[in-house]
């Protein structure tokens, strides 16, 4: 299995939403950088841009102003051209299959490169390791939100990606198993992968490499004053 490994930087990088004459500065300029291998945590107050940050970096939105670099062996590469195995994303909204099996949702990364064989005891592992190994035949719809949340990370380390990029990954979870996700993660970047996960959850930045605050589109290295 190929394994890539590389960070992300963002420079300058402004975003803003229109609405009719109504417009939202979402970033005001932003830096930000996470190297192969950092656990950062993004923290700061609901509406202060996480979401629109993690938009960016993924390929989902277009900066306004700004640039995006990739580095190692996603060097040169546009994010809206990165697979599972290059970029993972936890949504806010989770963005499970609907008519998928718990299961199978965690498998997708695998089954849309054809290696679904060869990552089936990967899956099998994460499953139980999330508590979510009597629940794999399950629909997303007949799961709790905490449940459906498991999933989704599950999914998005699948593939030991390079960048994991993870919003609010623990929003749903009681501490037990917020604490479990929080392992796994940890570990992904112990094994290389540059993360970056935006967080109300202290126990998360306690745990993180570094912190990374927004306030009103404003990114700042350090915990929030
Ligand atoms: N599509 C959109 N159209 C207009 N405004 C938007 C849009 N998406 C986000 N915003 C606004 O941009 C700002 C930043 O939103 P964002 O979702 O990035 O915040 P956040 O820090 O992720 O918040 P939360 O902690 O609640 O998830 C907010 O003021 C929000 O209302
Ligand atoms: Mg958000």
């Amino acid at each position: 299995m190929t394994r890539f490994r590389g960070g992300l930087s963002g420079t300058g990088l402004v975003k803003r939403f229109r609405r009719g004459a109504e417009t939202v500065s979402a970033l005001a300029g932003v830096d930000v950088a996470v190297a192969a291998g950092e656990f950062v945590a993004l923290v700061g107050p609901s509406g202060s841009g996480k979401s629109t940050l993690l938009a960016l970096l993924c390929g989902w939105e277009t900066a306004d102003e700004g640039r995006l670099a990739y580095s190692g062996d996603l060097a040169g590469r546009r994010p809206d051209t990165f697979g599972w195995p290059e970029l993972a994303l936890v949504p806010q909204a989770l963005g499970l299959v609907a008519d998928l099996s718990l299961a199978d949702n965690v498998l997708l990364p695998a089954r849309l490169r054809g290696s679904l064989a060869a990552e089936l005891p990967r899956a099998r592992a994460l499953l139980a390791d999330f508590g979510l190994d009597h629940l794999a035949d399950r629909y997303p719809a007949q799961a709790s939100l905490g449940e459906q949340q498991r999933v989704a990370v599950a999914r998005a380390l699948l593939l030991r990606p390079a960048v994991l990029l993870a919003d609010e990954p623990t929003a749903h979870q009681d501490r037990g198993h917020a604490d479990r996700l929080l392992d796994a993660v940890t570990e992904a970047a112990r094994g290389g992968s540059a993360v970056l996960i935006a967080t109300h959850d202290e126990l998360a930045w306690a745990r993180a490499d570094r912190v990374l605050s927004m306030r009103d589109g404003h990114l700042a290295e350090g915990v929030p004053s």
